[in-house]
């Protein structure tokens, strides 16, 4: 398939992975609406066009928490990204440091930190839930920082997981689940040969190096299903803070009074996101929650934002409300998914090519003159 654009990526995924990975990607929780309310609001952002305003040819690096990036745009935290590819936590962070970007390594991904530390490099951030076992929660922090991550995503929006229910439809759980999930494996050979087979696609690496053995798929349901914790208030996280040496940001941020209690437990930085609509179905879009947060709280510390950021239009809407940098999830994994660390890297050029467009036509020369002047409040 030709691909001319960053969403025909999702199309093309959808045609090489089996159904219960497709929707397990693509969907968000219960009826979806807060998932689509990220891309619907967004969208419904106006730019001010302004003509012969001699911009030039416009920058797109940014300094954030003290990093140059090359683009106003990082790789977030996505889970099981080995299994969308073959070892595709590796590959997704060599597109990353190719492009001079941050990638972002899950709590659950299937490459462990040290391998993509060694095979990938470049500016790698650690993310990290908050879970019940401590042991667990250090050696990450430990291993992180031996291996030269200094930035930590700490990610508090999943005390449980969301309600999924095209998981339940497509197979991704549900009555007989392991069944389809082969039959479906069986009508997608690219797919099972590549990752099902030559990947070892079950071995969820950062748990496996902390038990320090292998673990089955549900041994791995296992752990995750007893570790998440409810009951964990802000106070029960400040060690984190302490035992972090390097940059802290917390992801998962709606609401003005919780990036408040984040800037009080010591955060450098929050990003501004509702999981890309997998948690709490019925919560507000980012593009509505961003504002008051910026106003409350935007003076004081780095504010990133995600959800529903498909092109670079959307990346240059979301910095324009007051984001100083976004992170792309589904975009970056429907291009690996379909071509792998070459579609990350031609979907980061697409994304980047058409920022520029866009700030040379709203009369930016830098990212820090997308500011809200630029948007038309109607
Ligand atoms: C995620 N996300 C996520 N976030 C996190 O902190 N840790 C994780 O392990 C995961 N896992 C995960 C898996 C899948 C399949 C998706 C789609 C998302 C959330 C992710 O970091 C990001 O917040 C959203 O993906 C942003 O929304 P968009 O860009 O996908 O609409």
């Amino acid at each position: 398939m030709i691909i001319s654009s960053p969403t025909d990526y999702r199309t093309a995924a959808k045609r090489t992975l089996p159904r219960f990975l497709f929707d397990y990607i693509d969907g968000g929780a219960v009826t979806e609406k807060t998932m689509r309310a990220n891309y619907d609001t967004l969208q419904n952002l106006h730019f001010k066009q302004r003509v012969l305003t001699g911009v030039g040819n416009p920058t797109l690096n940014t300094e954030i928490l003290g990093q140059n990036w090359s683009l106003p745009f990082a790789l977030a935290p996505v889970g099981a990204t080995g299994l969308y590819a073959r070892r595709g936590e590796v590959q997704a962070a060599r597109s990353a440091r190719r492009a001079g970007i941050p990638y972002t390594l899950s709590t659950v991904s299937v490459c462990p930190i040290e391998e993509v530390a060694r095979k990938a490099g470049g500016n790698l951030w650690s993310q990290l839930y908050v879970l019940k076992d401590r042991g667990y929660m250090k050696n990450s922090l430990d291993r992180a920082w031996a291996n030269g991550m200094k930035t930590l995503v700490f990610t508090v929006d999943m005390p449980t997981p969301g309600s999924r229910y095209r998981d339940r439809h497509s197979g991704m759980s549900g009555p007989i689940a392991s069944l389809r999930q082969y039959l479906q494996a069986l009508t997608h050979p690219r797919w099972a040969l590549d990752v099902g087979l030559m990947g070892r696609p079950l071995s969820f690496g950062n748990i496996e190096a902390y038990k320090g053995q292998p673990m089955t798929m549900s041994d791995y349901m296992g752990f995750i299903g007893s570790n998440f914790d409810p009951s964990i208030r802000w106070q029960d996280l400040e060690w984190i803070r302490e035992s972090w040496k390097g940059s802290l940001i917390i992801k998962g941020i709606l609401d003005p009074e919780d990036a408040k209690d984040a800037l009080r437990m010591g955060a450098d930085g929050i990003i501004v996101s509702n999981h890309g609509g997998r948690q709490l179905d019925g919560a507000v879009s980012t593009t509505q929650a961003l504002p008051a947060i910026v106003d409350a709280v935007g003076d004081r510390t780095t504010i990133l934002a995600d959800s529903g950021i498909r092109s670079g239009v959307d990346v240059a809407r979301m910095i324009a409300l007051g984001a100083k940098g976004v992170l792309l999830g589904r975009s970056y994994i429907y291009a690996l998914a379909a071509q792998g660390e070459k579609g990350v890297s031609n979907l980061i050029s697409l994304i980047a090519a058409d920022l520029k467009v866009t700030m040379t036509l709203v009369g930016a020369s830098t990212i820090s003159d997308l500011t809200t002047s630029k948007l038309e409040l109607l």
